[in-house]
């Protein structure tokens, strides 16, 4: 890296994402300096890199060429604020700030009015892909002041990761939060597609009794086709692992508690908050809630009681349903996920272009998976698509494999296997194409209750029932 030349960009926070961003925009040509409170983390990103690591964060803005260009790998929170405020003072107007953590797009939305009239173009962006990621090619998703993208789009568009037609993976999202919306929507589908692999692992090791390596080739095979996608690939690799201390399958010796640093939870309740239906994205969060109850589950296991019936199904076609399941279970939540860009589109009007949010996740970042294209294209046919499950290919998906779903939900229902992604998928499913859902008689009790009236299918208006004498 050329220490001597004035910086393209400074990063501000040089954890592993930070450094490996670093590396990346070095190797695509662009000079960085980088700067942390961490003495020991600016001399390992300096010996790292070979990049200018300042002292102090004005030395640091001192070194770049104006318009600046600032990109912050802080944690997300009270971190950012901080720094903001730091960093005001050392900027002027025109430069650009770029929060690439994962910030909750509220807060991203308070400090664009925050900085309102200082003349800083602030942009809010998601990048997704992990360490790796950032090493060698991010999916990356920024929204804010649109005056900032021609400055930055050469920077952010020259590391992010290439789709298969050589697409950039990083595209302008929108205005306000668009960019760490649509990245805290990208989570919430990453937690569903999470959830369903570790659900279709789960219905294979408890009911046909595979083992780990029998699976890891099943999870190989299944990466070879329609699900061909980074977390099926590395659920492969996963299973394959064996423990080098007792030669067991590393994946049975650890802990079934999940954790979360909540991205999948904000969305579960932006879903809410618009009145979107996303069961699965916020099933697979409470499925993370449950695991991690993990003694009273140990103690409730010795009270409940349950099924005990044996599976005496064939594996190989219980295994191929389960693919066909898993299918169907992931185009459910891909639907949720967009539904909920809709709504949010809708409610701040950032216009986001859905096609160029799919065609940027086809690559680089977690979810990155064959079936972005086909959501890709379905968005470009359609832009103002209602709903995935209604493009000619989706639906044609769903046909496919709704029957597989079924068997495969009814199968681990019978034998008392909790598969709480995969069971609202269906009931996601059968109640987006019911014309008649039971809410008729949900609105008597409102009325009976709480009179709080219903709508009658024979004539407008809305009506109350005495509903007792008293
Ligand atoms: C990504 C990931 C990443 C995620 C962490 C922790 O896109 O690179 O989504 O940003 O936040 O892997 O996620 P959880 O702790 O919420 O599972």
């Amino acid at each position: 890296m050329n220490p001597s030349k004035q910086s393209d960009l400074g990063i501000v926070g040089l954890g592993v994402m930070g450094e490996n961003l670093a590396l990346n925009f070095d190797r695509n040509g662009f000079a960085v300096s980088g700067y942390d409170l961490d003495e020991h983390k600016r001399e390992s990103f300096a010996r790292r890199t070979g990049a200018v690591a300042p002292r102090s964060l004005a030395e640091l803005v001192a070194g770049l060429g104006a318009p600046r260009v600032l990109l912050l790998m802080v944690p997300a929170g009270a971190a950012v604020d901080a720094l903001l405020a730091e960093l005001r003072p050392l900027l002027a107007a025109g430069d650009i700030v770029i929060d690439g953590g994962n910030t909750r797009y509220t807060d991203t939305h308070r400090r664009i009015l925050e900085l309102t009239g200082t003349g800083i173009l602030y942009v809010g962006a998601g990048v997704s892909g992990g360490e790796e990621g950032a090493l060698r090619g991010p999916a990356i998703m920024p929204g804010g002041d649109a005056q900032a993208w021609p400055r930055i789009r050469p920077i952010l568009q020259a590391i992010a990761a290439r789709a298969e037609d050589g697409q950039p993976c990083c595209e302008w999202m929108g205005p306000g939060a668009a960019g760490h919306y649509v990245k805290m929507v990208h989570n919430g589908i990453e937690y569903a597609d999470m959830q369903t692999i570790c659900e279709a692992y789960f219905l294979m090791r408890e009911l046909p009794g595979m083992q780990p390596r029998e699976m890891s080739e099943v999870f190989a095979t299944w990466n070879r086709g329609e699900l061909s996608s980074y977390l099926v690939g590395i659920t492969a690799d996963i299973l394959a692992r064996t423990d080098p201390e007792t030669g067991r399958p590393l994946v049975d010796l650890i802990v079934d508690t999940a954790e979360q640093k909540g991205t999948g939870k904000w969305a579960s309740q932006a879903a809410l908050d618009l009145g979107v239906t996303a069961p699965t994205i916020a099933d697979a969060v409470f499925a993370r809630t449950v695991s991690a109850t993990r003694s009273e589950r140990a103690a409730a296991a010795e009270v409940l009681s349950g099924p005990d019936a044996r599976f005496s199904g064939e594996r190989d076609a219980f295994v191929e349903k389960i693919r066909r399941a898993l299918l169907a279970a992931k185009v459910c939540a891909y639907a949720q996920g967009f539904q909920l860009l809709a709504a949010a589109d809708r409610e701040h009007g950032w216009d986001l272009p859905f096609g160029s949010v799919a065609g940027v996740w086809r690559a680089g970042c977690i979810i990155r998976a064959r079936l972005l294209e086909d959501i890709r294209r379905a968005y470009v046919r359609e832009p103002q698509l209602v709903n995935l499950l209604l493009d000619p290919h989706f639906a044609a998906v769903m046909a496919d494999c709704h029957v597989a779903l079924r068997d495969v939900v009814a199968t681990a229902a019978q034998h008392g296997v909790a598969v709480p992604a995969f069971m609202s998928a269906l009931a996601y499913y059968d109640s987006y194409r019911s014309r008649r859902l039971p809410a008729n008689l949900l609105q008597a009790q409102r009325d009976y209750f709480g009179a709080h009236t219903y709508q009658r299918l024979d004539r407008p208006g809305k009506f109350h029932t005495k509903w007792t004498d008293a």
